[in-house]
Parts: structure tokens; C-alpha cells; sequence
């Protein structure tokens, strides 16, 4: 006799192969083991099960985990999902008492139990590896505190600004992130299981027991959203589509800066790729490709929201669909940070010439204006004048610096011999408020970057 139970036909071939998640759910056994383990622990305390029924489980998933680990597990498409795989051979291993593991339990809790052990090792392990990238950060800004570096807005030089400072401001965005992934983590930290396959289960089950087995802070309080609430695989996906957001900027600065046109950085060798038909080349393919790969997890973000849109309560399969877009999510970003932070840590800098582009093309003209104020000219007034004293240099092919005071003097009256004091680092200097690119705003500022990865000065 099979188990068809209320069909009376086999499945067409069609619908299991369109049905099937095992090819790609099986990444959740370790989760789902973990969660019969502590499910039938609970059974017997409660005495839904005997002890000694929970202790066959308990062994015959260990072994099955085992057989998994070891490449000796035969997963079987026909059986659909890693749920039904486990259970099979679980049954096959200890019989009747492995057929008692469902009680109290349907595959809906089963697998947002599973969802949510997965997402929070993810949450994890993507702010362990953010760190790194911060960390990477820091030591570059740290080895490179006092160099000086054109500002940018509009692509076009702007003001100068410490490099130090232009990489604490990604230092910022990604410690953004990891307080993302933390609000994530927290609401991902709800047990759903025990809330069966909507309304709740008809046996004394102690939820608590099983939420402190499985490392859960709280139990979810309404068992219809329990099964059919996605909100922490979206979460993640939006932190994670930030977080590439910010690495992809990060990666264009680095495209850019390595170019011979900017000749900022070079790219370590170790972290660069050749061309196959020009021998000199050398480019920055890895930052290329996180700038790229920064669309799928938009893609997969969208996906999953576009998903959950509209679903009526609770449990559909369409929630199965959440599962592929996650894990390449996981795994892209894992992968991209786990490249990132070594090559940013292997940069080489090419300190004079980023310190020369940071004087080049009257990046000082904003602090002859201020100088103006501090005269009492209009800042208005004193932009133009210095929109009009730029526009003289430019045609006479001078710097700044190289034009003297009389021919200043045509622009407005009042200027004195200290305007040739302005300097880059008197502008860097004069920008001491917080926040700001002043070496000792920036050394405050570097310590309290110190202080959010370490918890300490150093
Ligand atoms: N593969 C399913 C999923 O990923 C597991 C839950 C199946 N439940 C069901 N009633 N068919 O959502």
C-alpha cells in the first residue's frame, strides 16, 4: 500500500519536478536537524513522546547529519523537500519511532524555524566580515593619516581633504550596515516553532524549553504570522543590497583611483587581473565584479518583496521561493567582503601624487573666499571675486600661489601679503569642527572608529 492517503493518482512527473526544493533547501539540514533534535527533547519532557523515542531520534539524526557531512547521504528528489529526506531515512534507520518525530509539528514552523536558524548564522557571519572591511579601513587611514587628497563633488576637484577622511566616510556607511544587520538579527530571534501548521498544536508543547535549545531571546506570539512571516529574509536582503550599495561605491573609487588618468592606488598584484591579449595590462577585476554582482541582490531583494505582496494568511507555497534569492544573497555578499577587505588592505598608495592633485586646479579658492569674509566682504561678493580671480589664473596659466599680490590686488583692494599663506594645510586646518577633515578632527575621528570595532583606544 503506498501513502498516497487521499489521492488516488501518483504525482505527475511535471508537478514534482516543479515542486521539488530539495536541490537547493538541502543547505538547510544542519537547521533542520537541529530543530528535531531539540523538538523531540521537548516531546518527551512533556510526555508526548517516551524517552526512550526521543533518544532514537535524537541518535538516528546525529548519524543522519554524519551521513550528510560524509557525502554519504542519498537525497531523493521524490521525497521533495530536506524535510521529508531527513524523516525518510529516519524512519528507514529507526522505524515507528522515528514516524513519531512529526507530532506536534508541521513542515510550515518546520521551515521558518529552519529560515530563521540560517538567516541569524548569516546575520553573523556578515558582521564579523564587515568588520574586517572596517578594520581594513581603519589601518589604511591610520598608515596614511596626514596625506592630503583632492575632494571630489560632480567628479570635479573640490576642496582638499585628508584620505583618511574620505575612507572613514565608508567606515561610517558600513558601520550603518552592521546596525542594520544587528535590528535584523534581533527580529530574526523569534522561534516559530510550535505553531504547527497555522492555528497552534493540540499537545502540552513548552515553546521556552525549546526556544532556549535553539538559542531563541523570544517565542513568536501569533501562530499565523509565525508561518507565513518572511520580514527578517527581507531584512536581510535590504541590509545586504546597502551593504553591496556601499561596496560598489567603494569599488568605483578604486576603479577609478587605479586608472592612469587619477594614478592614485595600485592594485597589489595578488588582487589584479591580466589581459589575455594586452601584456601590460593590468586591471581591477575584483572590484568590477562587486560593483556587478551588487545587482543580484538588488534583483533578489525585489524578488522577495514582490513575493510576499498580496500573500493572503498564512502559509503558501509560494514561500518556498524565498529560499534561492537568500542563500546567493549570503553567499554573494559573504564572498564579496571575504575578497574586499585583503585587496583594500593590500593597496598600494601613491602618496605623491595624490598629495599634488590635492593643490592642482584651485582646490584652494573656497579659502580665499572665507579669507574675504573674515574681511567683511559678503560671502556672495567674495565668491565672485574669486570666481573672477580663478577665471585671470586659468588664462594666464598660474596657480594660485603663483600670482602675485598686486595682480590680487586688482580683484579687490583689501587682500594683504597672508594670502599667500592659504595653503592646503591651513585649509585642512581651519575645517576643525566635528566631523570635519581638520588632522585633529580626523584623529578624533579615527579613535571613535577605533573605540566601535574594539570597544577600546587602540
Ligand atoms: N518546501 C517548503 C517551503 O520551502 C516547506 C514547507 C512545505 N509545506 C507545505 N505545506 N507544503 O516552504
Amino acid at each position: 500500500m503506498t501513502l498516497r492517503g487521499r489521492f488516488g493518482k501518483e504525482m505527475d512527473d511535471r508537478v514534482k519536478g516543479y515542486t521539488v526544493s530539495v536541490p537547493f533547501d538541502r543547505r538547510l539540514y544542519r537547521q533542520d536537524i537541529a530543530g528535531s533534535i531539540a523538538h523531540a527533547r521537548m516531546m518527551a519532557r512533556q510526555g508526548i513522546i517516551s524517552d526512550k523515542n526521543a533518544e532514537l531520534i535524537t541518535m538516528g539524526l546525529v548519524s543522519i547529519r554524519e551521513e550528510i557531512e560524509q557525502g554519504r547521504f542519498e537525497f531523493k528528489e521524490e521525497l521533495e523537500d530536506i524535510h521529508m529526506n531527513i524523516e525518510a531515512r529516519l524512519i528507514e534507520k529507526i522505524g515507528d519511532a522515528g514516524a513519531k518525530l512529526h507530532t506536534a509539528r508541521s513542515r510550515n514552523d518546520q521551515i521558518a524555524l529552519d529560515m530563521r536558524l540560517f538567516t541569524k548564522e548569516a546575520v553573523s557571519e556578515t558582521m564579523a566580515r564587515i568588520k574586517a572591511l572596517q578594520q581594513a579601513l581603519l589601518d589604511l587611514a591610520k598608515d596614511n593619516k596626514r596625506l592630503v587628497m583632492p575632494g571630489y563633488t560632480h567628479l570635479q576637484r573640490a576642496q582638499p581633504v585628508l584620505f583618511a577622511h574620505h575612507l572613514l566616510a565608508y567606515f561610517q556607511m558600513f558601520q550603518r550596515d552592521t546596525e542594520r544587520f544587528q535590528q535584523c538579527f534581533e527580529r530574526t530571534d523569534v522561534l516559530p516553532l510550535g505553531s504547527g501548521a497555522l492555528a497552534g498544536v493540540p499537545y502540552p508543547i513548552d515553546r521556552d524549553f525549546l526556544a532556549k535549545e535553539l538559542g531563541f531571546s523570544k517565542v513568536s506570539a501569533n501562530s499565523m504570522d509565525a508561518v507565513s512571516d518572511r520580514d527578517f529574509v527581507i531584512e536581510y536582503l535590504s541590509a545586504a543590497s546597502l551593504t553591496m550599495m556601499h561596496i560598489s561605491r567603494l569599488a568605483e573609487e578604486i576603479i577609478l583611483w587605479s586608472t592612469a588618468e587619477f594614478g592614485f592606488i595600485e592594485i597589489d598584484d595578488a588582487f589584479a587581473t591580466g589581459s589575455s591579449i594586452m601584456p601590460q595590462k593590468k586591471n581591477p577585476d575584483v572590484a568590477e565584479l562587486a560593483r556587478a554582482k551588487t545587482g543580484r541582490v538588488y534583483g533578489h531583494l525585489i524578488a522577495a518583496l514582490t513575493t510576499m505582496k498580496a500573500l493572503p494568511l498564512s502559509y503558501n507555497r509560494d514561500l518556498q521561493e524565498d529560499k534561492e534569492g537568500l542563500f546567493d544573497s549570503v553567499d554573494t555578499l559573504l564572498s564579496t567582503l571575504e575578497v574586499f577587505a585583503p585587496m583594500i588592505a593590500s593597496l598600494h598608495i601613491r602618496s605623491d601624487h595624490i598629495s599634488r592633485a590635492a593643490e592642482e586646479n584651485y582646490t584652494l579658492a573656497t579659502d580665499i573666499a572665507d579669507y574675504l569674509v573674515k574681511k567683511g566682504v559678503p560671502f556672495r561678493q567674495a565668491h565672485a571675486i574669486v570666481g573672477n580671480l580663478v577665471r585671470y589664473a586659468i588664462d594666464n596659466q598660474k596657480t594660485l600661489l603663483e600670482i602675485e599680490l598686486s595682480e590680487y590686488r586688482k580683484f579687490y583692494p583689501d587682500f594683504e601679503n597672508d594670502v599667500k599663506s592659504i595653503t592646503v594645510e591651513s585649509s585642512l586646518a581651519t575645517r576643525n569642527t566635528s566631523g570635519g577633515t581638520a588632522p585633529e578632527a580626523v584623529e578624533k575621528a579615527l579613535a571613535a572608529a577605533r573605540r566601535m570595532l574594539h570597544g577600546t583606544q587602540d
